[in-house]
């Protein structure tokens, strides 16, 4: 059977815990969409590892791919996997060779658009990760993109990037009128919200044809030496006939969907559960005979730009509130560090991402981070116009207009994270308690596990999907 995990708000919810957590039972672990933008955690025995790329099975020795519908950064797939062989594991990676690959010129791309858009009142800066996401999505698209099989074959990558490179000089030179070649553009410019600072890097080297072709030429080498392409569908339609369970992780979050989420202030692929079956190459009926568990963090936060309609912010004493469940909950973006702004937990939100991917399950994070609290509130809905909404509108605008509609619930005490996993259910607060099953009912979603902790141990068990 499948399994799949998807993100039900804007990102960092917790995935790369119940990938580990679940993929004990799982054959195969797949990421369909996103590259390098991610960061998952996983923390087991007090040992963390993050993970970018890298399939969050790997801490298991479970072997990872990178489906088609990833974008492929190979160096940074290579650091990490050096990483983390320093850290004791042995990473077992496959990468479609229908992934498109991120080039050293779609890194400065999204540096330069962030940094013209954040000038322009009109201009919506997204806060992007700078990984070059964007404009590698957008290359595919345009059917100009390099996949990772041109990589393994020169002639080819070399006609690929005659085509390409060219357009992007021009993009970067007559458009956004940068002088590439100059000292002083190549340290300002690549900057990007993140604050990367990719002055290192050579940005005239980013656009050069030769330079580029012999890095990725003995990039492809590396790859089919470790022999780590496959034929995803094709792979993944063997194992699948075999017997094996495969898990499929979700990278980001359905909100920050290109179709599904706030559009413009989204990341470039299709998080939700839909994405797996396209970006993977298994057919929707095998994914959609599976599992589809929506991770759930008991709060929100958001790193980057966008509405947050139940944003803490209103006041000092919000301030203060976000500040406190910021610090609990320890919420810094993984890959940039960022400090993630922080809300109440959204309703309408996770009914959109309940009917977007279909849960059948949902697993509930941080309930260890509210533990404490002076007040607790859910927002139920939202007053728009004069109307009550009890779903996301389809338009940024719309949604920032919301005012949130709140239901105030009982707190509860901390308690001990290791004895109640070992417990179970039961052994949470009953205000704990309340809250889950109420958040069950209005998304009419069973909670199939609680996160009390970090720790792989530190889940309350309901339902191991693999078991349904
Ligand atoms: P992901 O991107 O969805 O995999 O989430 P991140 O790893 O970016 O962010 C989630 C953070 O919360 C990580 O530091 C996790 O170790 C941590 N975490 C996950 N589940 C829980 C939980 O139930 N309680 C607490 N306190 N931390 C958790
Ligand atoms: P994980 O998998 C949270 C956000 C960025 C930015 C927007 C677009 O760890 O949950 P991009 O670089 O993708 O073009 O940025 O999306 N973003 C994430 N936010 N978690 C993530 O991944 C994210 N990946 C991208 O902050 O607002
Ligand atoms: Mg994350």
């Amino acid at each position: 059977m499948t399994l799949t995990i998807v993100g039900s708000q804007l990102g960092d919810e917790g995935k790369g815990a119940l990938v580990d957590r679940w993929g004990g039972d799982a054959d195969v672990v797949v990421r369909y969409q996103g590259g390098d933008n991610a960061g998952h955690t996983v923390v087991e025995g007090g040992a963390e590892y993050k993970l970018s790329l890298v399939p969050s099975g790997a801490v298991r020795g479970t072997v990872g791919i990178l489906g088609n519908g990833c974008v492929v950064n190979p160096k940074t797939l290579f650091a990490e996997i050096d990483n983390l062989r320093e850290q004791g594991l042995d990473p077992d990676v496959r990468v479609a060779r229908r992934a498109h690959v991120i080039m050293p010129y779609h890194r400065v791309l999204d540096g330069i658009e962030e940094e013209v858009k954040a000038d322009d009142d009109a201009g919506d800066a997204v806060g992007t990760t700078g990984r070059g996401i964007g404009p590698t999505y957008e290359d595919k698209a345009g059917r100009r993109g390099i996949r990772v099989a041109d990589l393994l074959d020169p002639e080819t990558l070399r006609e690929k990037l005659e085509y390409a490179v060219p357009q992007k000089r021009a993009l970067v030179e007559d458009v956004y009128g940068l002088d590439l070649d100059s000292e002083a553009q190549r340290a300002s410019g690549s900057r990007t919200q993140s604050g990367d600072d990719d002055s290192d890097d050579d940005r005239a080297a980013a656009f050069d044809v030769d330079a580029l072709h012999e890095e990725f030429a003995a990039i492809g080498e590396r790859l089919a030496d470790e022999g780590m392409t496959v034929n995803c569908s094709d792979y993944l339609h063997r194992r699948h006939e075999a017997g094996d369970e495969i898990l499929f992780e979700g990278a980001q979050g359905t909100h920050i969907d290109v179709d599904h989420g706030n559009y413009p202030f989204v990341t470039s692929s299709n998080p939700t559960a839909g994405g797996a079956a396209v970006g993977s190459g298994l057919g929707v009926t095998t994914v959609g005979d599976g599992e589809v568990v929506g991770i759930v963090k008991a709060y929100l936060s958001r790193v980057g730009e966008g509405p947050l309609p139940t944003e803490l912010d209103g006041d000092a004493d919000e301030e203060a509130l976000a500040d406190e469940i910021r610090e609990k909950g320890g919420e810094f973006g993984t890959v940039t560090g960022r400090p993630r702004r922080i809300g109440w937990l959204d309703l309408p939100m996770l009914r959109h991402a309940a009917r977007v991917s279909g849960f059948t399950g949902v697993a509930v994070n941080h309930v260890d981070v509210l533990a404490g609290l002076d007040e607790l509130k859910v927002c139920t809905g939202y007053e728009l116009d004069g109307e009550t909404l009890d779903t996301v509108p389809t338009t940024t605008d719309r949604w920032e207009r919301c005012e949130p509609v709140y239901e105030t619930l009982d707190t509860w005490a901390p308690f001990d994270s290791s004895a109640v996993a070992e417990a179970g259910y039961d052994a949470l607060p009953e205000a704990a308690r309340d809250y889950l099953e109420f958040v069950a009912d209005e998304i009419d979603t069973p909670v199939y596990a609680v996160g009390v902790g970090p720790d792989r141990e530190e889940t309350v068990e309901l339902t191991n999907p693999f078991d349904e």
